[in-house]
């Protein structure tokens, strides 16, 4: 098979599916961040992406897409249960993101992650060319790292993290901590979105492989005790391609439609928007009742204002899942049936996903963004928000809990399980002048356009490239 010398491998292919006007079948590039950010220097560098199509049961050949090279990585039936909706989303997810659900420990899970990471490293080692850069992300794929130095010690290797890294408490309950850390040192350099998530795994490290970390390096040992290579965490928060999205919000027919989109829900002084996969993570629920007691206390009507909230379905087969769903979907029937009248909700709730044009119709249509994620690695919302303001009006509501409150440090900073101060802080954007919101947003867009995500993608590929290769 073809070589290539900068090789990327994510759970999933940065594709979708679609049907061509002649009704056959096939893919179109996925509208995801990473990609964006990962395109061109996929381009010039002659990059191959491994990844799973997204659909278990399927064994799909090599095929080349927008000048990438896919490469796809099937999953069994099983392994779609016990590697991504068992050990990846209902141990791993939960674990990192404070366990605001409790996660779920099965060996058998584990053995099915196990091997499954084994064939994303046998696949990435087979398409590499000699010294190429390998490229892994995320919490699916923390065991590639270690597998693919062992295949293949000439190439570099990088591992981003996107969701948090926990604390050591918590992370201190995996039974398998140690391999996962193993895993991971098997990089040249790891990354996550904060600091914060680079130094509890730093601790993580100290308190279980023994080896000393200084400025964010790690001696590196293999199985005989000797010295392997150095590894080396840093944090490089992600962003967003925020030129594109500043070129569709110009675009009149998507302002045209954000105009509709005001008229079809009855005009109010102030829409507010939600944008969330359909997860426990994000807040959905505190930010219903905050906005519930609002109207209950009368600070806000509706009329005057409606929330639209935008949840996408994900991971719908697992049981914590089906609960937040189950639980929005109350909270909104109760808050339309209490204060909605005939053709006026108070919450507009659409769970379904939306092509990008429509998406940033519906941001350049609020007035206020509401984020109030428990635990999120970055949050990109926040960021395509703010990169579609381009009249420098509307407020952010953003939750301190996100690796883009470090960032956005002009939004309005909440506290979501603070239900008062969350009610404040809608309140607060809601009342802002306009004076406040262009101040405001002229800083967060200055901070988004500069740190955009090819400039991401950029620091991470330089930073490991310069690295001092000592093995
Ligand atoms: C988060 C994760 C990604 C994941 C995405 C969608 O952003 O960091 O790795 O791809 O959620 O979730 P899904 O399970 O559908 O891939």
């Amino acid at each position: 098979p073809a070589k290539f010398d900068l090789v990327v491998v994510a759970n999933r292919l940065p594709v979708d599916r679609e049907v061509g006007p002649d009704g056959e079948a096939g893919w179109r590039q996925s509208p995801g961040g990473l990609v964006t950010g990962l395109a061109p220097v996929m381009k010039t560098h002659d990059g191959a992406w491994v990844g799973w199509a997204g659909t278990p049961d399927e064994e799909i050949e090599p095929f080349d897409l927008d000048g990438m090279r896919l490469v796809p990585v099937p999953l069994s039936n099983d392994e779609f249960t016990q590697y991504y909706e068992g050990f990846s989303n209902a141990t791993l997810w939960p674990l990192y993101h404070d366990v605001i659900a409790p996660p779920e420990f099965h060996r058998t899970w584990w053995d099915a992650y196990l091997r499954v990471n084994e064939r994303f490293a046998q696949a990435a080692v087979t398409v590499a060319a000699e010294n190429a850069v390998i490229w892994i992300h995320d919490y699916q794929l923390q065991l590639v790292p270690g597998m693919i130095r062992k295949l293949r010690p000439d190439v570099r290797i990088g591992f981003f993290n996107h969701i948090p890294f926990p604390p050591y408490e918590i992370f201190a309950q995996l039974p398998w901590r140690k391999q996962i850390l193993h895993g991971l040192l098997g990089a040249d350099l790891i990354g996550f979105q904060r600091p914060y998530d680079s130094a509890n795994f730093l601790r993580a490290v100290r308190r279980n492989v023994g080896t000393v970390a200084r400025n964010g390096l790690v001696r590196v040992t293999d199985e005989n005790g000797e010295e392997s290579h150095t590894a080396k965490a840093q944090s490089f928060p992600i962003s967003i391609d925020a030129a594109e999205l500043e070129r569709l919000a110009l675009k009149p027919e998507i302002q045209e439609r954000a105009r509709q989109i005001r008229e079809e829900v009855g005009n109010p002084e102030v829409l507010m928007l939600g944008v969330d996969r359909m997860d426990y993570t994000k807040g959905i629920r505190h930010r219903i009742k905050a906005f519930a007691e609002l109207l209950e206390d009368g600070a806000l009507s509706v009329g005057e204002v409606t929330l639209v909230q935008i949840a996408t379905p994900s991971r719908e087969r697992l049981e914590h899942y089906k609960q937040i769903r189950h639980d929005v979907e109350l909270a909104v029937g109760r808050i339309n049936g209490e204060y909605g009248g005939l053709s006026t909700q108070a919450v507009n709730y659409l769970h379904h996903s939306f092509p990008r044009d429509e998406m940033v119709a519906f941001y350049l249509a609020a007035d206020v963004m509401l984020v109030t994620a428990l635990r999120d690695g970055m949050n990109l919302v926040a960021k395509e928000y703010v990169a579609t303001r381009v009249n420098h009006d509307g407020a952010l509501v953003l939750s301190e809990f996100t690796g883009a409150a470090d960032e956005l440090r002009q939004a309005v900073l909440v506290n979501p399980h603070d239900i008062t101060g969350l009610k404040a802080g809608i309140m607060k954007a809601v009342e802002m002048t306009p004076r406040e919101s262009a101040r405001r947003m002229r800083a967060l867009r200055r901070r988004v356009a500069e740190d955009d995500v090819q400039h991401w993608s950029r620091m991470f590929l330089e930073t490991l490239a310069g690295l001092r290769r000592d093995n």
